[in-house]
């Protein structure tokens, strides 16, 4: 067949052809290429976004059991996530009670900052569920831990809450800080949820 001739159904010459099958390798080889050198120039950013295991481990989400906990009791030994402690408190009645008609005295008894709580703890007893308290046990002042004070023996209200130790700052049992002491905010609630009746995930 001689140059030019036509050769298919579609009335390319050999000559178009072969420039067309050059013009298609080209693209498919600078193609491969160009992944390649993504791939590489990627690869470094890539590893720095993979998190090591232990970071990942240090993240990740615990599982706290509190099947054993009673009215009136703060989970012991106490859980750390992500390196914090965890308070988890079981209230009784009287204690659900006063938090929901006793808020006089608190800086915040709405929790409006929203760093706090996650939005389904914007409640009068800033948690899921109201006999059941999760926070994380942090002062918010300068970051001591404050101390568990039973029902009973709180300010005289005749019900729990907590005290930090280092400079005086006072939190009922909904972590809701009184006004006046040093701690500018009520105690951050981490976002959780129940796995089961008895036990939460933290994370
Ligand atoms: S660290 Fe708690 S009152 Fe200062």
């Amino acid at each position: 067949m001689s140059e030019g001739a036509v050769n298919n159904t579609s009335g390319e010459t050999d000559q178009e052809n072969s420039t067309n099958s050059r013009r298609y390798f080209l693209i498919q080889a600078t193609s491969a290429v160009g992944a390649v050198g993504a791939a590489g120039a990627a690869w470094p950013f890539i590893k720095y976004w993979t998190p090591s295991a232990k970071a990942r481990a240090a993240g990740a989400p615990v599982k706290i059991d509190f099947s054993k906990l009673s009215p009136g009791e703060m989970l012991s030994p106490i859980v750390a996530w992500r390196g914090k402690p965890i308070f988890v408190v079981y209230r009784d009645q009287p204690s659900i009670d006063a938090l929901e008609t006793d808020s006089g005295g608190l800086a915040d008894p709405d929790s409006t900052n929203p760093e706090q709580q996650p939005d389904f703890a914007v409640n009068p007893w800033r948690s899921e569920r109201p006999e059941i308290g999760v926070y994380v046990g942090i002062c918010t002042h300068l970051g001591c831990s404050p101390k568990y004070v039973e029902t009973d023996n709180f300010e005289n209200t005749g019900q729990g809450g907590f005290f930090c130790p280092c400079h005086g700052s006072k939190f009922d049992l909904a972590g809701r800080v009184v006004a006046g002491v040093p701690a500018p905010y009520n105690l951050e609630v981490p976002p959780y949820r129940f796995e089961s009746d008895t036990v939460i995930v933290i994370g």
